[in-house]
């Protein structure tokens, strides 16, 4: 049996503006690279898309010292955005993901509104079909205020992006806040097409060891993700789907198939799979697969139908 039911259109109601994924199931930013680093594990037809690492104007190399701290049920990472630039994208990436026919959300990050608008101008020029855009990233030229933690900030941002860039625009939002609904409706009326959510919640990781009669500390904060934030990213989604008609793409722990059953009953309309991914590289294809053979053995005739049921329920 192949895995023809899983095929989905995001639709934003008011525009009519689709993108279509041949399954619901997405590498998240950050977890899978630009593929090729998982080739060997998974069935790329399996794989709806990918998102790509945040890309920036110019080149990063990231955070230096330790960058990854595991923790119980999860990790936190303070990557720091190490990314090869809009330019090394377009030149290297970007012709390999063509011509292995995979689509893909080109994730930007930006430290002002200017960084945004013109990543947005140069993904238009390219014609690249879906745009993610991480807020998660202090406004630099605004004294660090995060751009994704603000309303009013997000609304004009989203605004002048979405002036920029005719494709679908995903808006990615962070739950580092004490209402994510105001986010969610400003992203909305300033006219993206799709949210997605969540980002990674604030973390600090602690070890202790006892070296001879001294303590030894050592702390990493950034990040964290994995199966530990699930509750909170399915807190957020409900919270995100009672205020938008626009559809929503949810992560934050995904790690078994009943995930995916609880994400959609609270209104998921398509998946990303981030720490997961360093557990199991084909977590993605046997979620697909697993997917697939559920819709069919319960009589449904597709992804749809299945959402549908179980979101009336
Ligand atoms: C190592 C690492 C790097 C990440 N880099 C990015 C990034 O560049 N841009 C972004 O929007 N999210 C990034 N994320 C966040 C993930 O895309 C995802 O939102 C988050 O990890 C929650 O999903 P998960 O629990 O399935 O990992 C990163 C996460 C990890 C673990």
């Amino acid at each position: 049996m192949g895995i023809e039911n899983l095929k989905t259109t995001l639709i934003n109601p008011k525009t009519g503006a689709t993108f279509t994924i041949k399954t619901p199931i997405i590498g998240a930013s950050g977890t899978y690279g630009y593929v090729d680093e998982y080739e060997d594990f998974i069935d790329l037809n399996c794989l709806g898309a990918i998102s790509t690492k945040g890309i920036t104007l110019e080149k990063r190399p990231g955070n230096s010292g330790n960058r990854i701290f595991e923790v119980e049920g999860g990790m936190i990472n303070r990557i720091g955005l190490e990314n090869v630039g809009i330019q090394g994208f377009l030149m290297d990436k970007y012709p390999k993901l063509r011509q292995k026919k995979i689509d893909f959300l080109l994730n930007i990050a930006g430290s002002s509104t200017e960084d945004y608008e013109r990543l947005a101008a140069i993904a238009n020029e390219y014609e690249i079909k879906a745009l993610e855009v991480n807020v998660s990233c202090p406004n630099v030229k605004q004294g660090c205020l995060e751009f994704g933690l603000n309303p009013n900030a997000l609304f004009e941002l989203t605004k002048k992006i979405r002036k920029n860039y005719d494709g679908f625009l995903i808006v990615k939002l962070s739950p580092n806040t004490q209402d994510i609904k105001p986010l969610a409706t400003a992203v909305e009326q300033a006219g993206a097409d799709c949210i997605s959510a969540i980002n990674t919640l604030r973390g600090l990781g602690v070890e202790v060891n006892k070296i001879g009669d001294k303590y030894i500390k050592k702390t990493v904060q950034g990040g964290l993700s994995g199966a530990c934030i699930k509750p909170v990213a399915l807190y957020m989604i409900s919270q995100i789907k009672q205020v938008v008609k626009i559809p929503v793409i949810a992560m934050g722990g995904i790690t078994k198939f009943q995930d995916l059953l609880e994400f959609m009953a609270v209104g998921a309309d398509a998946f990303q799979i981030g720490t997961a991914n360093f557990i199991n590289p084909s977590i993605c294809t046997n979620l697909a697969k697993e997917l697939s053979e559920y819709i069919e053995k319960n009589g449904f005739k597709d992804f749809n139908e299945f959402k549908g049921a179980l979101q009336n329920d």
